[in-house]
C-alpha cells in the first residue's frame, strides 16, 4: 500500500531514492518523503504532501546529500495525507524509519511511550515504531537487535526500513505481511517494496520471507535473520522482465500499454504449458497430477478484479469439469465458518500475491486443512516469490510481467487463461475432443486479441457518449456477467463514473427502474446459448428509452438504431469469449477516463497492492 526504497551506497543516494519512489508511486501517492544521513553525521529530511513530483520540487531547492538514505511514498491509513504524517518519521533526531502496513496495537504502545515523555509529531502508527526502536537502541547499541526487540512487541503487518545516525553505515529492514526485496549491487545494496524500484541500479534480488529481518552494512554486506532468530541464506534471483517493464514506452499511460501487451503476455502464459492438443498439468508443480485426480470440488478466493476472474472460472469448472465450485471475496471468506466438503481444492487468485485479505484467507484455509476437506492450496499469481506463492502447495504463475497501472488489465486476462488451463487439467475425461478444440482455440487467442485491440478507434469515438454521464449500467449473462462486473469496476475506478453490473435477467427485478436517457447501458452479447434471452432483456431497456451499447459477435443479428449502437467483437470459441470481450470494455473505460482528464494510472484514493486489511 505504501512504497519503500532504501540505499546504502558509495555515492550520493538522492537520485537513486527519487527514481525508486517514482517507480513505486503506483503503490500509494498521498505524500512522499526522504531522509539521508549527511557526511557530518546528521539526519536530513524532505517531505511533501501529494505525489512524488511535489517532493522532487522540494529537493530542487533543498537537495539531500549523503551515501545512505531511506524514502517512502504513502497511501494513508493512520492519519490524513499531510506533510506531517508523511514518512520518514524520526525519533530523537537520530533514527529515521519508513513503514508499509498497519501496527494494530499502536494505541497502547503510544500511551506507554507518552508516559515516558515522548511527544509525537504525527498521527501515524509508524512513529510509535520509530520511538520503540530508538529506545531499544539505547540499550542494545545494535540496530538489528533493537529492531528485533521492537518487532517482538508489535502486532500487525509491516515492511520497514530503519537507519540510525549512530550506526552510520547500516540499514535494517524487516517484513511481515508486506513485501520487501533486497537489491544486490556491487559494493552497494538496497531495499524496496518491489524490484521494479531498483532496476536502475541492479537486476539481482533477494525476496525476503515472512518474518525476515535484514541488515545491510559496509563491513558485513547482507545479513538475514529468519523469523525464528537463526541466520538465513536466501537465494539471489535475476530479474527476468528487463527495465522496459517499468517505462510507458510509446504509450501515453501504463494502462494503455498493458492493455496492448495482452496478446504477448497471454502467449507467454501458455508457453510450455500445452503439448500437442492437451494441457500439461505438471505446469502446476510437482504433485499436481496426483492431487488433481482426487479433486471433487473447488473453492476459489480472491479480491477485486481477481475475484471476477474466479467468477468466470466457476462457470468453466462446473460446465467443463463437472466440479461444484464456490467463489468468494477473501475479506468475507476469512471471517466465515466455512464448511469444506471432502476433496476440495482451495484456489487463490492474485496479481500481486501480497493482498492482505487473500493471504489471510489462504492462511485460514491452511489452518483448517487437517480438520477440513481441503486437499491442498493452489495460487494463481503474477509475482514470483510473493507470499501467496510461497505459502501455497502449488502455484501457477501468470506471465503478465509487471503491471503498473492501478487498474488491472493484463493480469486479469492472463488469470483467465491460467484458470482455463486449470479447468482442462481438472477434467476427468482428459484428452477428449473438447480439450483438443479448446487447446487449439487457446493457441489462436493472441491473434484474436490483436483483432479485438483494433477496435480501439471506434471505442474511443463511443467513449464520448459516456464522458458527461454520471452513471452507467453493464449487463451480461453466464460467463459474461463477471465480464460486465469487471467492465463496471474499470469504469468507476478510473473515470469516477458510478457503474453497476447485473446479470441481464435481473434487470426487471429492480434496476430497470434506473433506466432512462441519462443512463447508458452496456451489454456484452457473444453468440452463445444465452444470446436470445439477453436480446429480450435488451428490448426491455429500449422500451424504457435507455441508450444501449452492445458488444456482439458479427453473427449476432442486431441492427443499429437510434438508441442502439452495436460494436462487433471478433468471434472465438464461446468458452474463451469472456477473455476477448474484456478488451473492448478495458478500452472503453480507458478512453472515457482520458476524456474526463482523470489520473488514469493512479486513480484517486486507490493503490495497486492492498497489503492492509
Ligand atoms: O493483487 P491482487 O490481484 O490480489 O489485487 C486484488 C485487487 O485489489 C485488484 O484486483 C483491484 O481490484 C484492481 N486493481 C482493480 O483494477
Amino acid at each position: 500500500m505504501c512504497g519503500i526504497v532504501a540505499a546504502l551506497a558509495a555515492r550520493n543516494v538522492q537520485g537513486i531514492l527519487l527514481e525508486g519512489l517514482k517507480r513505486l508511486e503506483y503503490r500509494g501517492y498521498d505524500s512522499a518523503g526522504m531522509a539521508v544521513l549527511n557526511e557530518a553525521g546528521a539526519l536530513t529530511r524532505q517531505r511533501a504532501k501529494g505525489k512524488v513530483a511535489a517532493l522532487e520540487e522540494k529537493l530542487v531547492h533543498g537537495a539531500l546529500t549523503g551515501r545512505i538514505g531511506i524514502a517512502h511514498t504513502r497511501w494513508a491509513t493512520h492519519g490524513k495525507p499531510s506533510e506531517v504524517n508523511a514518512h520518514p518519521h524520526l525519533a530523537r533526531e537520530r533514527l529515521a524509519i519508513v513503514h508499509n502496513g498497519i501496527i494494530e496495537n499502536f494505541e497502547p504502545l503510544k500511551r506507554e511511550l507518552e508516559g515516558d515523555g515522548v511527544v509525537f509529531e504525527s498521527e501515524t502508527d509508524t512513529e510509535v515504531v520509530a520511538h520503540l526502536i530508538a529506545r531499544a537502541f539505547v540499550e542494545t547499541d545494535d540496530l538489528l537487535a533493537a529492531v528485533q526487540t521492537t518487532l517482538d512487541r508489535i502486532d500487525g503487518a509491516y515492511a520497514l526500513a530503519v537507519m540510525h545516525a549512530d550506526a552510520p553505515r547500516e540499514i535494517v529492514g524487516a517484513r511481515k505481511g508486506s513485501p520487501l526485496v533486497v537489491g544486490v549491487g556491487i559494493d552497494e545494496n538496497f531495499l524496496a517494496s518491489d524490484a521494479l524500484a531498483l532496476l536502475q541500479v541492479t537486476d539481482r534480488f533477494i525476496y525476503l520471507q515472512e518474518g525476515d529481518v535484514v541488515r545491510l552494512s559496509d563491513n558485513r554486506g547482507i545479513e538475514i535473520v529468519a523469523a525464528d532468530g537463526s541466520p538465513a541464506e536466501r537465494p539471489v534471483h535475476a530479474f527476468e522482465h528487463g527495465d522496459s517493464a517499468a517505462s510507458r514506452g510509446e504509450y501515453r499511460h501504463f494502462m494503455l500499454k498493458e492493455i496492448h501487451e495482452q496478446p504477448a503476455v497471454i502467449a507467454a502464459t501458455l508457453e510450455g504449458r500445452l503439448s500437442g492438443s492437451h494441457v500439461l498439468e505438471s505446469s502446476f508443480g510437482v504433485g499436481a497430477r496426483g492431487l488433481f485426480e482426487r479433486v471433487a470440488q473447488v473453492h476459489i478466493v480472491a479480491c477485486g478484479t481477481s475475484y471476477h476472474a474466479g467468477m468466470v472460472a466457476r462457470y468453466w469448472l462446473e460446465k467443463l469439469a463437472g466440479l461444484p465450485t464456490t467463489v468468494e471475496v477473501a475479506s468475507e471468506y476469512r471471517y466465515r465458518e466455512v464448511v469444506v466438503p471432502a476433496d476440495t481444492l482451495f484456489v487463490t487468485l492474485s496479481q500481486s500475491g501480497e493482498t492482505a485479505d487473500t493471504l489471510a484467507a489462504l492462511r485460514y484455509a491452511k489452518s483448517r486443512a487437517k480438520t477440513s476437506g481441503y486437499l491442498g492450496a493452489l495460487a494463481i499469481c503474477n509475482v514470483p516469490g510473493s507470499s501467496l506463492t510461497r505459502e501455497s502447495d502449488l502455484a501457477l504463475m501468470t506471465q503478465a510481467g509487471p503491471e503498473i497501472g492501478v487498474a488491472s488489465t493484463k493480469a486479469f486476462t492472463t488469470q483467465l487463461v491460467a484458470l482455463m488451463l486449470l479447468t482442462l487439467s481438472l477434467r476427468k475425461s482428459r484428452g477428449d475432443e473438447r480439450e483438443t478444440t479448446l487447446v487449439q482455440a487457446l493457441r489462436g487467442l493472441p491473434t484474436v486479441l490483436d483483432s479485438a485491440l483494433a477496435m480501439d478507434g471506434p471505442i474511443a469515438e463511443l467513449s464520448e457518449a459516456f464522458a458527461e454521464k454520471h452513471h452507467a449500467l453493464f449487463l451480461g449473462r453466464g460467463t459474461q456477467f463477471p465480464i460486465a462486473l469487471e467492465g463496471a469496476l474499470k469504469l468507476k475506478e478510473i473515470s469516477y463514473i458510478h457503474a453497476e453490473a447485473y446479470p441481464a435477467g435481473e434487470l426487471k427485478h429492480g434496476p430497470l427502474a434506473l433506466v432512462d436517457a441519462d443512463m447508458p447501458v452496456v451489454a456484452v452479447a457473444p453468440n452463445d446459448e444465452l444470446l436470445e434471452k439477453l436480446k429480450s432483456n435488451l428490448q426491455e431497456v429500449r422500451a424504457r428509452g435507455g441508450e444501449l451499447f452492445v458488444f456482439a459477435d458479427e453473427g449476432v443479428a442486431l441492427t443499429a438504431a437510434d438508441n442502439l449502437r452495436v460494436l462487433h467483437v471478433p468471434a472465438v470459441d464461446e468458452f474463451l469469449a469472456p477473455i476477448v470481450y474484456t478488451i473492448p470494455l478495458q478500452l472503453l473505460s480507458y478512453h472515457v477516463a482520458v476524456l474526463k482528464g482523470t489520473d488514469v494510472d493512479q486513480p484517486r484514493n486507490l493503490a495497486k497492492s492492498v497489503t492492509v486489511e
